[in-house]
């Protein structure tokens, strides 16, 4: 069976998840599950990043431990990744024994061979960045990323010599297209930073306890990103004593995160990988960064954009749908209420929950409930049929560029097509005449149809709504994903179920 693995970057523990977060673990979980549904064996990684001088600060701030504070908020990401039906095969911590032990040992190893030496460093750094900056990359004397000052530092400090990797790193760009997505990143990072040189990198700190030790020079604890990027294969057994599903699914297939890391995951990455031997994931995606109101995201905002208040208010399923229709990936959003409110309205109220609630709604009408094995075609039929059954290819192609926008419109548009087949039948119209008894069966069969395979194809992105739409319409089989692509495969004689509506109208605050 082929395997995919997909990933999200381990998340820091130095506050609350936000919806943005949740951007990222949403789309890898879209993935998971439609690998899954097309028959691949899947494995998804979450996790969290837990050591570093931020963490230290926060929960020193906090009046708890490191372990206290981070144990406390791994649990807070945990239960918001269950709210939003995450299902992550593999939650790595990266103060967990197991990643605590392979780490120490691949930087041993990397010291062994050479790949990791001792020297000094003096440079600027960015604490909350955890990253040093040489002089140009400043922006105004601060930090190019967070924007804040950024402090001289001189230390004595172990070095990965990244600069040798880099003509390997180049044609390894070359020889894989896709290796770095969207495109503009990729260009950004060989232009911006890879052509211009790769330097050593400074990979221990002595300024501060909470991380890895070096064993073999105490006082230095391993650098926070080293202990985190191999996060994605020490979670498979990589550098333990049991590696199986390491052999078994490295290398990942997707790496998703948004494009402040980029850098990190495909150039630092790439390298100590190139060091360790090892092949390299197949894909680094770095979609862009969610705004709120036109904000940037972080404690300030506080519960406005907690996923948790907003899933109470407007259910799981429809905030997937938004996150993933609303914002193209890849470029930056805006997650506005006012968006989200006009999304849910047009999109699942009306489109969706009214194709339900009318397809329920007239065969409980016209028929008492159950759809009678009657069959006469009408001249609107073919059109709709096609466009059902063409969807799947286009989803499909959509999918696999990760262009879950297009691949919900393509789906939105057979719903949309399918409820002005409603206005061109009149099913009202139909039921008046005794002698159209048998079109009105097949226009209603139709609808049904439709509604089957779409409760196939929304099941990546809205996993709870499938199980709504056979409930009411008591389908049983017809389910797999490649049946998406034929029309007709339902019975006959239909026994529909009437239920809430699927997705209650909001009105506008
Ligand atoms: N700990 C590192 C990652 C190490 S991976 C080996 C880190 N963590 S983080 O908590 O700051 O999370 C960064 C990631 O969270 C982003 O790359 C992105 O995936 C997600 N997002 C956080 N805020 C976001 C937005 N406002 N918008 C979109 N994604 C956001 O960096």
């Amino acid at each position: 069976m082929k395997t995919f693995y997909v990933t999200t970057p381990i998340y820091y523990l130095n506050g609350d998840p936000h919806i943005g977060h949740t951007y990222t673990t949403v789309a890898a979980d879209t993935m998971a599950r439609y690998k899954k549904l097309r028959g691949y064996d899947v494995k998804f990684l979450t996790g969290s990043d837990e050591h570093g001088q931020k963490v230290e600060r926060a929960a020193a701030e906090a009046g708890v431990t490191p372990q206290e504070f981070v144990d406390g908020l791994a649990a807070t990401f945990k239960e918001i990744w269950q709210i939003m039906d995450c299902e992550y095969d593999f939650y790595q911590r990266t103060t967990s024994p197991a990643h605590v032990s392979s780490i120490k040992k691949i930087f041993k190893k990397l010291y062994d061979q050479g790949d990791i030496y001792k020297g000094s460093y003096e440079g600027l750094y960015c604490t909350p960045c955890e990253t040093f900056y040489t002089d140009k990359q400043l922006e105004d004397g601060n930090c190019p990323d967070c924007k804040r000052p950024v402090s001289k530092i001189s230390e004595e400090c172990y070095f990965f010599r990244m600069s040798k990797y880099q003509d390997q790193l180049i044609k390894h760009f070359d020889e894989n297209p896709d290796f770095l997505l969207p495109l503009s990143r990729r260009n950004e990072m060989l232009n911006n930073f890879i052509k211009p040189g790769l330097e050593d990198l400074c990979v221990s700190r002595t300024s501060f306890k909470w991380g890895i030790p070096v064993d073999f020079d105490p006082g230095h604890v391993i650098y926070v990103w080293i202990d985190a990027l191999p996060n994605y294969a020490t979670a498979l057994g990589f550098c333990s004593d049991d590696d199986s599903d390491y052999k078994k699914y490295w290398p990942a297939d997707l790496h998703l995160m948004a494009k402040e890391i980029v850098r990190f995951h495909a150039i630092i990455w790439p390298c100590i990988l190139f060091a360790l031997g090892e092949p390299l994931p197949k894909q680094v995606f770095g979609h862009g960064w969610l705004q709120y109101e036109g904000k940037k995201m972080g404690k300030s905002l506080g519960n406005a954009i907690c996923p948790k208040a907003l899933v109470a208010k407007y259910g799981v399923d429809a905030i997937r749908y938004f996150l993933l229709r609303e914002f193209t990936f890849g470029p930056d959003g805006n997650f506005t209420q006012a968006a989200l409110v006009n999304r849910y309205n047009a999109d699942l109220a009306n489109d969706l929950g009214n194709l339900l609630s009318r397809t329920v709604g007239m065969i409980d009408k016209y028929f008492g409930g159950v759809l009678p094995d009657l069959s006469e075609s009408t001249d609107f039929d073919g059109d709709l049929i096609q466009t059902a059954k063409t969807m799947l290819g286009k989803v499909e192609a959509n999918m696999d560029k990760l262009a879950f926008s297009d691949a919900l419109n393509e789906i939105w548009n057979v719903i949309r097509r399918t409820n002005k087949y409603i206005d061109e039948t009149a099913p009202w119209v139909l039921a008046k005449d005794e002698s159209k008894r048998a079109q009105l069966a097949t226009v209603l069969y139709n609808l049904v149809e439709v509604l089957r395979i779409v409760s196939i194809v929304i099941a990546p992105v809205m996993p709870n709504t499938p199980a709504i739409i056979r409930e009411q319409l008591n389908i049983t089989s017809g389910t797999e994903w490649e049946n998406a692509g034929d029309f007709g495969l339902s019975p006959r004689v239909v026994k529909v179920t009437k239920g809430a509506a699927a997705f209650p109208r909001f009105e506008k605050e």
